[in-house]
């Protein structure tokens, strides 16, 4: 089977049986791999580091509440951005700014968030980490068509979006077993209303694009924004907040020699998911992007910082770490994560972040001295790729009423015992050389798991190479690593892991709330592209 077949989705005939068996590399083969993904250069001279100042997303307001219910509004658009200084990038972007606005809203409340699309290509929403119903959750075929193109639908006379004239990048989504089921999904014309219900804890969540077969070029284009939950319980403790509560969106992107993202599509009109074969490991950048600004700066005072760290990387995999450390190390106290509050803070001296996980740490800059320039390293990195911004301390005095409790909050442990089953998904890639889930490569509507409504389950995940697991609908908490004891970065509540080359892990997961078909996949973009997602269905 030819890959390129394979990937133009709604063109090919897939049978199941031509993905064949797997044939299992060599243990050390595996670990000599080391992290994914290819380098991939700008065709411009790269600016010096720490030069700009660390850029803040704006916070979106909604444009009206009631009882239960705040609403907003976020145009989807092209936007020229001054990301690297004196060139112009053309960007797809939430409401004109990379990233997209932050929306900051109350856990027990309901937001609606209502898209319009004028970009020139179909879209998709995912809120990341969202406890989110099935409908709102931005099912990579549940398109939401750019306005102006429900036109050409209707006079296709199909209802599908196969093929449709004159719009590059528009996936047909024909069931590979059966090419005249039309999977279209539930497809919106212009605008679409994405609920999200609240009913989850305080966290860090972020919201980009998920469209079937593009969400690595969507998301390298800017199509990336963060999503804040606050609750009572949180606010509560003393964290530092308002200006000491940053989100940091680190990044890497590759630009082209007119200031372009540049991108190794198989397919430059993105008709065609899918990179060309050099980068199918992953795609990764040589400039390090924090909230869109390339290895920026950041003046903060001698007192408690919380730094919202989220790896919006492709592929690129960071271990953050201060240089200097402060003395006595344990500058990165991790009070948080993927799903919000730790039960108790954690001291790192570095931090390893795979694509889509949040690391809430307190950093504090009070152990410095006045006037010390402390820089965010990526100890993954190299050359360029091994700086990320740089923190300057300032010598004014201030106050810090801040604080880190020793106690953050109660966090209920599901109980493997009150697992009904376990179940194993195989991350691999096949010999015909296209990412897969227990050897199936990703088509709409096929299910690997059904899970019982409110029922509590083992999933097991093994793997040959590195791949970020990420699940929707729940977090999960980390029961195994190699059989072993969960890893340091798997505490608490969490929506992705990294599994490294040939490592087994263990999550236990329970399905809650809301029925209906969601995905697992991994969370490197172009894996997830060239097939390695997966539904579930709740029931
Ligand atoms: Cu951030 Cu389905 O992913
Ligand atoms: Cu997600
Ligand atoms: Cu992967």
């Amino acid at each position: 089977m030819n890959r390129r077949r394979f990937l133009g989705i709604g063109a090919a005939v897939v049978g199941t049986g031509a993905i064949g068996a797997f044939a299992a590399p060599s243990a050390s083969r595996l670990l000599a791999e080391g992290r994914p993904g290819r380098l991939l250069s700008s065709a411009v001279p790269l600016p010096a580091a720490f030069q700009v100042p660390l850029p803040l997303p704006p916070v979106l307001r909604p444009v009206r509440s009631d009882g239960t219910t705040d609403y907003y509004e976020i145009t989807q658009r092209t936007a020229r951005l001054e990301i690297l200084p004196g060139l112009r990038t053309e960007a797809w972007t939430y409401g004109g700014s990379f990233p997209g606005p932050t929306l900051a809203v109350r856990a027990g409340r309901q937001s609606a968030v209502r898209h319009r699309n004028e970009l020139p290509v179909p879209s998709v929403v995912h809120l990341h980490g969202g406890h989110t119903p099935a409908d709102s959750d931005g099912y990579p075929v549940d398109l939401l068509l750019p306005v102006g193109g429900g036109g050409a639908r209707a006079a296709q006379g199909t209802g599908g979006t196969a093929g449709m004239p004159g719009m590059p990048g528009m996936p047909g989504t024909a069931h590979p077993a059966d090419p005249s089921a039309v999977l279209v999904g539930r497809t919106a014309d212009g605008e679409r209303t994405y609920t999200y219900p609240g009913r989850q804890r305080a966290a860090t969540l972020w919201y980009h694009d998920h469209r079937m077969g593009f969400t690595g070029p969507g998301v390298w284009r800017g199509l990336a924004g963060f999503h804040l939950v606050h609750d009572d319980e949180e606010d509560a403790l003393p964290l530092p907040r308002g200006e000491r509560d940053v989100p940091l969106m680190l990044a890497d992107r590759a630009f082209a020699e007119d200031g372009s993202f540049s991108y190794p599509a198989l397919d430059a009109t993105l008709a065609v998911p899918g990179v060309t074969d050099d980068y199918m490991t992953g795609v990764l950048g040589d400039v390090i992007l924090v909230n869109g600004a390339p290895w920026p700066r950041l003046t903060v005072d001698r007192a408690r910082y919380r730094l919202r760290l989220l790896n919006a990387s492709n592929a690129r995999l960071y271990r953050l770490e201060l240089d200097p450390q402060p003395s006595g190390g344990d500058a990165l106290v991790q009070i948080g994560g993927d799903g919000g509050l730790l039960e108790t803070p954690l001291a790192h001296d570095a931090v390893e972040i795979a694509p889509a996980e949040r690391f809430d740490v307190v950093v504090d800059f009070s152990r410095y001295a006045p006037g010390t320039t402390v820089r965010l390293m990526n100890r993954f990195g190299s050359d360029r790729t091994a700086e990320v911004m740089l923190f300057e301390v300032s010598s004014r005095t201030v106050t810090d009423d801040s604080a880190v409790p020793e106690r953050l909050c109660t966090l209920e442990r599901l109980d493997p015992a009150a697992a009904v089953t376990t179940r194993t998904f195989g991350f691999r890639r096949s010999r015909d050389n296209v990412w897969t889930i227990n050897n199936q490569p990703y088509e709409p509507g096929r299910s690997l798991a059904r899970p019982a409504l409110g029922s509590t389950e083992i999933w097991r995940f093994f793997t040959d190479v590195h791949h970020p697991v990420h699940l929707h609908l729940n977090s999960f908490q980390v029961l195994s690593r190699n059989r072993g004891e969960p890893g340091r970065y798997d505490a608490g509540w969490k929506d992705t892991v990294d599994l490294r080359p040939a490592e087994t892990m263990e999550v236990l997961v329970r399905f809650t709330d809301y029925p209906g078909t969601y995905m697992m996949h991994c969370h490197n973009l172009e894996h997830e592209d060239m097939a390695m997602m997966a539904d579930f269905v709740v029931e």
